[in-house]
Protein backbone atom coordinates (compact mmCIF):
# COMPACT_ATOMS: atom_id res chain seq x y z
CA UNK A 1 0.00 0.00 0.00
CA UNK A 2 3.15 2.29 0.88
CA UNK A 3 4.81 1.72 -2.23
CA UNK A 4 1.35 2.33 -4.01
CA UNK A 5 1.04 5.70 -2.51
CA UNK A 6 4.62 6.54 -3.40
CA UNK A 7 4.16 5.48 -6.99
CA UNK A 8 0.70 7.46 -7.30
CA UNK A 9 2.72 10.80 -5.64
CA UNK A 10 5.70 10.89 -8.21
CA UNK A 11 2.89 10.70 -10.71
CA UNK A 12 1.54 13.87 -9.89
CA UNK A 13 4.98 15.33 -9.25
CA UNK A 14 5.41 14.81 -13.53
CA UNK A 15 3.81 17.57 -14.58
CA UNK A 16 6.75 19.83 -12.62
CA UNK A 17 9.11 18.23 -15.11
CA UNK A 18 7.98 18.59 -18.43
CA UNK A 19 7.29 22.18 -17.52
CA UNK A 20 10.68 22.46 -17.44
CA UNK A 21 11.25 20.84 -20.61
CA UNK A 22 9.29 23.59 -22.25
CA UNK A 23 10.64 26.25 -19.88
CA UNK A 24 12.60 27.64 -22.78
CA UNK A 25 10.31 28.07 -25.42
CA UNK A 26 9.76 31.47 -26.27
CA UNK A 27 5.63 32.79 -26.80
CA UNK A 28 5.64 33.60 -30.21
CA UNK A 29 3.95 36.39 -31.83
CA UNK A 30 0.04 36.56 -31.94
CA UNK A 31 -0.92 35.96 -36.43
CA UNK A 32 -1.80 39.71 -36.95
CA UNK A 33 -4.84 38.82 -39.51
CA UNK A 34 -6.32 36.31 -37.23
CA UNK A 35 -6.23 38.79 -34.42
CA UNK A 36 -8.36 41.13 -36.50
CA UNK A 37 -11.60 39.62 -36.73
CA UNK A 38 -11.53 38.82 -33.00
CA UNK A 39 -11.13 42.76 -32.38
CA UNK A 40 -13.39 43.60 -34.82
CA UNK A 41 -15.97 40.89 -32.67
CA UNK A 42 -14.85 43.38 -29.77
CA UNK A 43 -15.66 46.65 -31.14
CA UNK A 44 -19.08 47.71 -29.95
CA UNK A 45 -19.34 50.33 -32.83
CA UNK A 46 -23.03 49.95 -34.88
CA UNK A 47 -21.24 50.75 -38.16
CA UNK A 48 -18.16 48.60 -38.50
CA UNK A 49 -17.06 46.63 -41.43
CA UNK A 50 -14.66 43.69 -41.56
CA UNK A 51 -12.72 43.74 -44.70
CA UNK A 52 -9.50 41.39 -43.00
CA UNK A 53 -10.69 37.88 -44.14
CA UNK A 54 -10.12 35.94 -47.08
CA UNK A 55 -13.41 34.08 -47.19
CA UNK A 56 -16.56 34.76 -49.68
CA UNK A 57 -19.25 36.24 -47.69
CA UNK A 58 -22.49 36.95 -49.59
CA UNK A 59 -24.44 40.47 -49.98
CA UNK A 60 -25.82 39.84 -46.75
CA UNK A 61 -22.42 39.46 -45.22
CA UNK A 62 -22.82 35.27 -44.56
CA UNK A 63 -20.78 32.41 -45.57
CA UNK A 64 -21.87 31.21 -48.77
CA UNK A 65 -22.73 27.24 -49.06
CA UNK A 66 -22.63 26.94 -53.04
CA UNK A 67 -26.19 25.39 -54.56
CA UNK A 68 -23.74 22.97 -56.75
CA UNK A 69 -22.28 21.42 -52.78
CA UNK A 70 -25.51 21.19 -51.55
CA UNK A 71 -27.08 19.02 -54.62
CA UNK A 72 -23.70 16.93 -54.69
CA UNK A 73 -24.21 16.29 -50.89
CA UNK A 74 -27.55 15.07 -50.92
CA UNK A 75 -26.45 12.50 -54.30
CA UNK A 76 -23.51 11.44 -52.07
CA UNK A 77 -25.91 10.70 -49.12
CA UNK A 78 -28.59 9.06 -50.86
CA UNK A 79 -25.53 6.85 -52.38
CA UNK A 80 -26.28 3.36 -50.78
CA UNK A 81 -22.13 2.49 -51.90
CA UNK A 82 -20.71 5.65 -49.99
CA UNK A 83 -18.72 4.56 -46.79
CA UNK A 84 -16.17 5.92 -44.51
CA UNK A 85 -13.44 3.31 -45.55
CA UNK A 86 -9.81 5.12 -46.67
CA UNK A 87 -8.89 6.38 -49.71
CA UNK A 88 -5.93 5.92 -51.40
CA UNK A 89 -2.84 7.03 -49.97
CA UNK A 90 -2.11 9.91 -53.03
CA UNK A 91 -6.04 10.47 -53.03
CA UNK A 92 -9.14 9.38 -55.03
CA UNK A 93 -8.22 8.66 -58.54
CA UNK A 94 -11.70 10.17 -59.99
CA UNK A 95 -10.96 13.33 -58.22
CA UNK A 96 -7.04 13.84 -58.53
CA UNK A 97 -7.68 12.90 -62.42
CA UNK A 98 -10.59 15.48 -62.84
CA UNK A 99 -9.05 18.08 -60.63
CA UNK A 100 -5.64 18.16 -63.31
CA UNK A 101 -7.67 18.30 -66.34
CA UNK A 102 -9.52 21.18 -64.75
CA UNK A 103 -6.40 22.59 -64.31
CA UNK A 104 -4.31 21.84 -66.83
CA UNK A 105 -6.85 22.17 -69.62
CA UNK A 106 -8.05 18.82 -71.99
CA UNK A 107 -5.60 20.04 -74.58
CA UNK A 108 -2.42 19.65 -72.16
CA UNK A 109 0.25 17.91 -73.87
CA UNK A 110 1.85 16.24 -70.45
CA UNK A 111 -1.69 15.24 -69.58
CA UNK A 112 -2.58 13.45 -73.20
CA UNK A 113 1.43 11.69 -72.55
CA UNK A 114 0.66 10.96 -69.38
CA UNK A 115 3.24 11.85 -67.59
CA UNK A 116 1.39 13.90 -64.55
CA UNK A 117 1.81 13.12 -61.09
CA UNK A 118 -1.67 14.12 -59.48
CA UNK A 119 -1.91 13.59 -55.86
CA UNK A 120 -4.55 15.12 -53.44
CA UNK A 121 -3.19 17.30 -50.33
CA UNK A 122 -4.54 18.97 -47.80
CA UNK A 123 -6.09 22.00 -50.01
CA UNK A 124 -3.82 24.30 -51.36
CA UNK A 125 -2.00 24.80 -48.35
CA UNK A 126 -1.14 20.94 -47.97
CA UNK A 127 -0.11 21.53 -51.94
CA UNK A 128 2.27 24.07 -51.16
CA UNK A 129 4.02 22.09 -48.41
CA UNK A 130 4.37 18.56 -50.32
CA UNK A 131 5.10 20.33 -53.85
CA UNK A 132 8.33 22.00 -51.23
CA UNK A 133 9.08 19.18 -49.22
CA UNK A 134 9.29 16.86 -52.58
CA UNK A 135 11.62 19.71 -54.29
CA UNK A 136 14.01 19.93 -51.07
CA UNK A 137 14.62 16.24 -51.27
CA UNK A 138 14.83 15.28 -54.81
CA UNK A 139 15.07 18.50 -57.01
CA UNK A 140 17.91 19.22 -59.27
CA UNK A 141 19.38 21.96 -56.72
CA UNK A 142 21.95 24.24 -58.52
CA UNK A 143 23.48 25.83 -55.19
CA UNK A 144 21.72 26.54 -52.11
CA UNK A 145 17.86 25.37 -51.45
CA UNK A 146 16.34 28.33 -52.25
CA UNK A 147 13.13 29.54 -53.64
CA UNK A 148 12.06 32.71 -55.00
CA UNK A 149 8.62 34.29 -53.78
CA UNK A 150 7.11 37.36 -54.81
CA UNK A 151 7.67 40.64 -52.71
CA UNK A 152 4.68 40.29 -51.13
CA UNK A 153 3.16 37.47 -50.89
CA UNK A 154 0.18 34.97 -49.24
CA UNK A 155 1.87 35.40 -45.58
CA UNK A 156 1.93 31.35 -45.28
CA UNK A 157 4.30 30.66 -48.83
CA UNK A 158 7.69 31.74 -46.12
CA UNK A 159 6.76 29.59 -43.25
CA UNK A 160 6.41 26.55 -45.71
CA UNK A 161 9.42 26.95 -47.21
CA UNK A 162 11.32 27.36 -44.52
CA UNK A 163 9.40 24.55 -42.70
CA UNK A 164 11.27 21.96 -44.93
CA UNK A 165 14.74 23.58 -44.89
CA UNK A 166 14.04 26.05 -48.45
CA UNK A 167 15.14 29.40 -47.84
CA UNK A 168 12.44 31.93 -49.18
CA UNK A 169 14.00 34.80 -51.42
CA UNK A 170 11.80 37.66 -52.24
CA UNK A 171 12.08 39.28 -55.99
CA UNK A 172 10.05 42.61 -57.03
CA UNK A 173 6.89 42.76 -57.93
CA UNK A 174 4.40 45.14 -56.54
CA UNK A 175 5.11 48.75 -57.68
CA UNK A 176 3.64 50.85 -54.21
CA UNK A 177 4.50 53.75 -56.13
CA UNK A 178 2.02 52.71 -58.77
CA UNK A 179 -0.16 50.43 -57.50
CA UNK A 180 0.94 47.91 -60.22
CA UNK A 181 2.55 45.37 -61.47
CA UNK A 182 6.69 45.85 -61.74
CA UNK A 183 7.28 43.48 -64.62
CA UNK A 184 10.63 45.29 -64.91
CA UNK A 185 11.75 44.20 -61.07
CA UNK A 186 10.81 40.92 -61.81
CA UNK A 187 12.30 40.75 -65.11
CA UNK A 188 15.99 41.53 -63.91
CA UNK A 189 15.62 39.15 -60.42
CA UNK A 190 14.55 36.17 -62.93
CA UNK A 191 17.78 37.24 -65.18
CA UNK A 192 20.07 37.79 -61.58
CA UNK A 193 18.87 34.41 -60.17
CA UNK A 194 21.03 31.33 -60.77
CA UNK A 195 20.16 29.02 -63.54
CA UNK A 196 17.50 26.17 -62.85
CA UNK A 197 16.10 28.49 -59.68
CA UNK A 198 12.08 27.72 -58.07
CA UNK A 199 10.35 30.59 -58.80
CA UNK A 200 6.95 31.00 -57.21
CA UNK A 201 3.96 32.11 -59.40
CA UNK A 202 0.46 32.83 -58.34
CA UNK A 203 -1.47 31.68 -61.39
CA UNK A 204 -4.11 34.12 -60.90
CA UNK A 205 -5.46 36.58 -58.72
CA UNK A 206 -2.87 37.15 -56.88
CA UNK A 207 -2.57 37.34 -52.84
CA UNK A 208 -2.44 40.21 -51.23
CA UNK A 209 -1.95 42.37 -54.37
CA UNK A 210 -4.76 41.64 -56.53
CA UNK A 211 -2.42 42.77 -59.41
CA UNK A 212 -2.28 40.10 -62.20
CA UNK A 213 0.76 40.14 -65.27
CA UNK A 214 -1.21 41.08 -68.37
CA UNK A 215 -0.89 37.80 -71.06
CA UNK A 216 1.76 40.00 -73.25
CA UNK A 217 3.53 40.72 -69.28
CA UNK A 218 3.22 36.17 -68.90
CA UNK A 219 4.72 35.76 -71.89
CA UNK A 220 7.54 37.95 -71.04
CA UNK A 221 8.22 36.06 -67.87
CA UNK A 222 8.00 32.79 -69.61
CA UNK A 223 10.78 34.23 -71.86
CA UNK A 224 12.77 35.12 -68.50
CA UNK A 225 11.71 31.66 -67.22
CA UNK A 226 13.26 29.52 -70.43
CA UNK A 227 16.32 32.09 -70.92
CA UNK A 228 17.26 31.07 -67.48
CA UNK A 229 15.55 27.19 -67.10
CA UNK A 230 14.18 28.18 -64.15
CA UNK A 231 11.23 25.60 -62.57
CA UNK A 232 7.75 27.15 -61.88
CA UNK A 233 6.09 26.49 -58.87
CA UNK A 234 2.57 27.68 -59.56
CA UNK A 235 0.18 28.15 -56.74
CA UNK A 236 -3.67 28.44 -57.47
CA UNK A 237 -5.84 28.97 -54.96
CA UNK A 238 -8.33 31.06 -56.82
CA UNK A 239 -9.01 29.44 -60.49
CA UNK A 240 -12.83 30.46 -61.43
CA UNK A 241 -12.95 32.94 -58.30
CA UNK A 242 -10.91 35.45 -60.10
CA UNK A 243 -12.55 36.12 -63.41
CA UNK A 244 -15.46 34.36 -62.87
CA UNK A 245 -14.05 32.12 -65.83
CA UNK A 246 -12.40 28.29 -64.73
CA UNK A 247 -10.24 28.56 -68.25
CA UNK A 248 -9.45 32.35 -68.42
CA UNK A 249 -7.94 31.94 -64.84
CA UNK A 250 -5.72 29.05 -65.75
CA UNK A 251 -4.87 30.57 -68.82
CA UNK A 252 -1.26 31.54 -67.54
CA UNK A 253 0.02 28.36 -66.76
CA UNK A 254 -1.63 26.54 -69.38
CA UNK A 255 0.29 29.13 -71.50
CA UNK A 256 3.54 28.45 -69.49
CA UNK A 257 3.11 24.30 -70.21
CA UNK A 258 2.74 25.40 -73.88
CA UNK A 259 5.90 26.99 -73.57
CA UNK A 260 7.70 24.05 -72.14
CA UNK A 261 8.47 25.89 -68.77
CA UNK A 262 8.96 23.00 -65.97
CA UNK A 263 6.30 23.00 -63.51
CA UNK A 264 4.66 22.01 -60.71
CA UNK A 265 1.11 23.04 -59.61
CA UNK A 266 -0.76 23.54 -56.40
CA UNK A 267 -4.30 23.67 -56.38
CA UNK A 268 -6.83 24.68 -54.16
CA UNK A 269 -10.67 24.19 -53.87
CA UNK A 270 -11.71 26.14 -50.65
CA UNK A 271 -12.33 29.45 -52.46
CA UNK A 272 -14.24 28.50 -56.15
CA UNK A 273 -16.21 25.85 -54.01
CA UNK A 274 -16.34 27.43 -51.13
CA UNK A 275 -15.09 24.42 -49.79
CA UNK A 276 -12.84 26.18 -47.10
CA UNK A 277 -12.65 24.23 -44.32
CA UNK A 278 -12.96 20.62 -46.12
CA UNK A 279 -9.49 21.11 -47.35
CA UNK A 280 -9.70 19.90 -50.93
CA UNK A 281 -6.58 20.45 -53.03
CA UNK A 282 -4.21 18.60 -55.20
CA UNK A 283 -0.86 18.63 -56.06
CA UNK A 284 0.59 18.14 -60.23
CA UNK A 285 3.57 17.31 -61.03
CA UNK A 286 4.77 17.71 -64.75
CA UNK A 287 7.48 15.08 -65.74
CA UNK A 288 9.70 14.73 -68.70
CA UNK A 289 7.92 11.72 -69.59
CA UNK A 290 6.29 8.21 -68.18
CA UNK A 291 9.47 6.75 -66.62
CA UNK A 292 9.96 9.91 -64.38
CA UNK A 293 6.35 10.10 -63.49
CA UNK A 294 6.72 6.92 -62.07
CA UNK A 295 9.49 7.38 -59.92
CA UNK A 296 8.11 11.05 -59.38
CA UNK A 297 4.92 9.11 -57.93
CA UNK A 298 6.39 6.63 -55.91
CA UNK A 299 8.34 9.32 -53.80
CA UNK A 300 5.14 10.91 -53.32
CA UNK A 301 3.44 8.82 -52.35
CA UNK A 302 5.86 7.88 -49.27
CA UNK A 303 6.05 11.68 -48.33
CA UNK A 304 1.83 11.62 -48.27
CA UNK A 305 1.73 8.47 -46.24
CA UNK A 306 4.10 9.56 -43.54
CA UNK A 307 2.55 12.99 -43.50
CA UNK A 308 -1.08 12.39 -43.65
CA UNK A 309 -1.32 8.05 -44.44
CA UNK A 310 -4.98 8.91 -46.03
CA UNK A 311 -6.62 12.57 -47.63
CA UNK A 312 -9.94 13.35 -46.54
CA UNK A 313 -12.84 12.07 -48.09
CA UNK A 314 -15.43 14.38 -48.30
CA UNK A 315 -14.46 17.02 -50.40
CA UNK A 316 -12.90 15.08 -52.92
CA UNK A 317 -15.87 13.06 -53.32
CA UNK A 318 -18.00 16.07 -53.61
CA UNK A 319 -15.50 17.67 -56.47
CA UNK A 320 -15.30 14.31 -57.85
CA UNK A 321 -19.28 14.16 -58.65
CA UNK A 322 -18.87 17.81 -59.33
CA UNK A 323 -16.28 18.33 -61.99
CA UNK A 324 -17.45 14.74 -63.67
CA UNK A 325 -21.36 15.10 -63.86
CA UNK A 326 -21.82 17.23 -66.89
CA UNK A 327 -25.24 19.15 -65.25
CA UNK A 328 -23.55 19.66 -61.46
CA UNK A 329 -20.46 21.00 -63.77
CA UNK A 330 -22.68 23.70 -65.29
CA UNK A 331 -24.03 24.47 -61.87
CA UNK A 332 -20.55 24.86 -60.45
CA UNK A 333 -19.61 27.48 -63.42
CA UNK A 334 -22.62 29.56 -62.76
CA UNK A 335 -21.93 29.55 -59.07
CA UNK A 336 -18.66 30.52 -59.55
CA UNK A 337 -20.42 33.47 -62.08
CA UNK A 338 -22.41 34.40 -59.11
CA UNK A 339 -19.58 34.85 -56.30
CA UNK A 340 -16.82 36.67 -59.04
CA UNK A 341 -19.66 39.26 -60.85
CA UNK A 342 -20.47 39.95 -57.21
CA UNK A 343 -17.21 41.07 -55.86
CA UNK A 344 -16.58 42.45 -59.32
CA UNK A 345 -19.74 44.92 -58.71
CA UNK A 346 -18.69 45.72 -55.61
CA UNK A 347 -15.11 47.22 -57.14
CA UNK A 348 -17.54 48.81 -60.16
CA UNK A 349 -19.59 50.79 -57.02
CA UNK A 350 -16.73 51.20 -54.76
CA UNK A 351 -14.43 52.90 -57.92
CA UNK A 352 -17.95 55.14 -58.92
CA UNK A 353 -18.78 56.47 -55.23
CA UNK A 354 -15.07 57.38 -55.18
CA UNK A 355 -14.31 58.95 -58.32
CA UNK A 356 -18.06 60.15 -59.15
CA UNK A 357 -19.57 61.36 -56.39
CA UNK A 358 -16.81 61.32 -53.63
CA UNK A 359 -14.02 62.60 -55.72
CA UNK A 360 -11.56 61.28 -53.40
CA UNK A 361 -7.99 62.37 -53.74
CA UNK A 362 -5.49 60.32 -55.71
CA UNK A 363 -5.74 57.65 -58.67
CA UNK A 364 -8.59 55.06 -58.19
CA UNK A 365 -8.17 52.74 -61.17
CA UNK A 366 -6.00 49.71 -59.15
CA UNK A 367 -9.83 49.48 -57.51
CA UNK A 368 -11.45 47.79 -60.72
CA UNK A 369 -8.12 46.10 -62.49
CA UNK A 370 -7.43 44.48 -59.51
CA UNK A 371 -8.58 40.76 -59.90
CA UNK A 372 -9.95 38.61 -57.10
CA UNK A 373 -10.98 38.73 -54.15
CA UNK A 374 -8.25 41.25 -52.59
CA UNK A 375 -7.25 44.85 -53.33
CA UNK A 376 -4.31 46.53 -52.35
CA UNK A 377 -5.76 50.06 -51.46
CA UNK A 378 -2.52 51.78 -51.18
CA UNK A 379 -3.33 53.12 -47.91
CA UNK A 380 0.03 53.48 -45.43
CA UNK A 381 0.11 51.33 -42.02
CA UNK A 382 -0.80 54.65 -40.27
CA UNK A 383 -4.04 55.55 -42.08
CA UNK A 384 -4.90 51.48 -41.70
CA UNK A 385 -5.02 51.84 -38.00
CA UNK A 386 -6.58 55.14 -38.05
CA UNK A 387 -9.29 53.49 -40.73
CA UNK A 388 -9.61 50.99 -37.70
CA UNK A 389 -9.66 52.98 -34.47
CA UNK A 390 -11.69 55.84 -35.86
CA UNK A 391 -13.84 54.21 -38.57
CA UNK A 392 -14.09 50.62 -37.29
CA UNK A 393 -13.02 49.02 -40.42
CA UNK A 394 -10.74 46.30 -39.93
CA UNK A 395 -8.27 45.56 -42.80
CA UNK A 396 -4.41 44.24 -42.75
CA UNK A 397 -1.78 46.86 -41.47
CA UNK A 398 -0.62 46.52 -45.54
CA UNK A 399 -3.30 48.12 -46.69
CA UNK A 400 -5.10 44.40 -48.21
CA UNK A 401 -8.91 44.42 -48.01
CA UNK A 402 -11.22 41.83 -49.49
CA UNK A 403 -13.99 43.24 -51.44
CA UNK A 404 -15.69 40.16 -50.60
CA UNK A 405 -16.91 41.87 -47.22
CA UNK A 406 -17.87 45.02 -48.84
CA UNK A 407 -21.91 44.37 -50.15
CA UNK A 408 -24.74 47.02 -51.15
CA UNK A 409 -25.78 47.74 -47.18
CA UNK A 410 -21.80 48.85 -46.49
CA UNK A 411 -20.00 50.09 -49.65
CA UNK A 412 -20.52 53.30 -49.47
CA UNK A 413 -20.00 53.35 -45.59
CA UNK A 414 -16.47 51.81 -46.35
CA UNK A 415 -15.80 54.72 -49.45
CA UNK A 416 -16.77 57.87 -46.94
CA UNK A 417 -14.44 56.40 -44.49
CA UNK A 418 -11.65 56.37 -46.78
CA UNK A 419 -12.32 59.05 -48.35
CA UNK A 420 -12.05 60.66 -45.10
CA UNK A 421 -8.70 59.06 -44.03
CA UNK A 422 -7.39 60.11 -47.61
CA UNK A 423 -8.36 63.88 -46.73
CA UNK A 424 -6.89 63.56 -43.49
CA UNK A 425 -10.29 63.92 -41.52
CA UNK A 426 -10.73 60.75 -39.86
C1 LIG B 1 -1.98 32.30 -52.71
C2 LIG B 1 -2.62 31.28 -51.84
N1 LIG B 1 -2.15 30.03 -51.86
C3 LIG B 1 -2.68 29.06 -51.11
C4 LIG B 1 -3.76 29.32 -50.28
C5 LIG B 1 -4.25 28.15 -49.52
O1 LIG B 1 -5.53 28.08 -49.15
P1 LIG B 1 -6.18 26.72 -48.68
O2 LIG B 1 -5.14 25.94 -47.93
O3 LIG B 1 -7.30 27.14 -47.82
O4 LIG B 1 -6.59 26.01 -49.91
C6 LIG B 1 -4.28 30.62 -50.21
C7 LIG B 1 -5.37 30.97 -49.30
O5 LIG B 1 -5.64 32.07 -48.93
C8 LIG B 1 -3.70 31.62 -51.02
O6 LIG B 1 -4.17 32.87 -51.04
Amino acid sequence: MAQRVQQIASHLAAPKMSEALFAQVPLAPPDSILQLPIRYKADPAEKKINLSVGAYRDNEGRPWVLPVVKKATEKMLNDPGMDHEYLPIVGLPEFTSAAAKLILGTESKALKEDRVVSIQTLSGTGANHVGALFLSRFYAWNGPRELYISKPTWGNHKSIMTNVGITPVEYPYYDPATISFNLEGMLSALSAAPERSVILLHACAHNPTGVDPTPAQWEKVADAMLEKKHYAFFDCAYQGFASGDLDRDAAALRYFEQRGVPMLVCQSFAKNAGLYGERVGALHVLCADKDEASRVRSQLSIIERSEISNPPAYGARLMAMIINDPELFKQWNADIKTMAERIISMREQLYDILTKELHTPGKWDHITTQIGMFSFTGLNTEQVQTMIENGHVYMTADGRISMAGLNTSNVRYFAETLDKVVRGQL
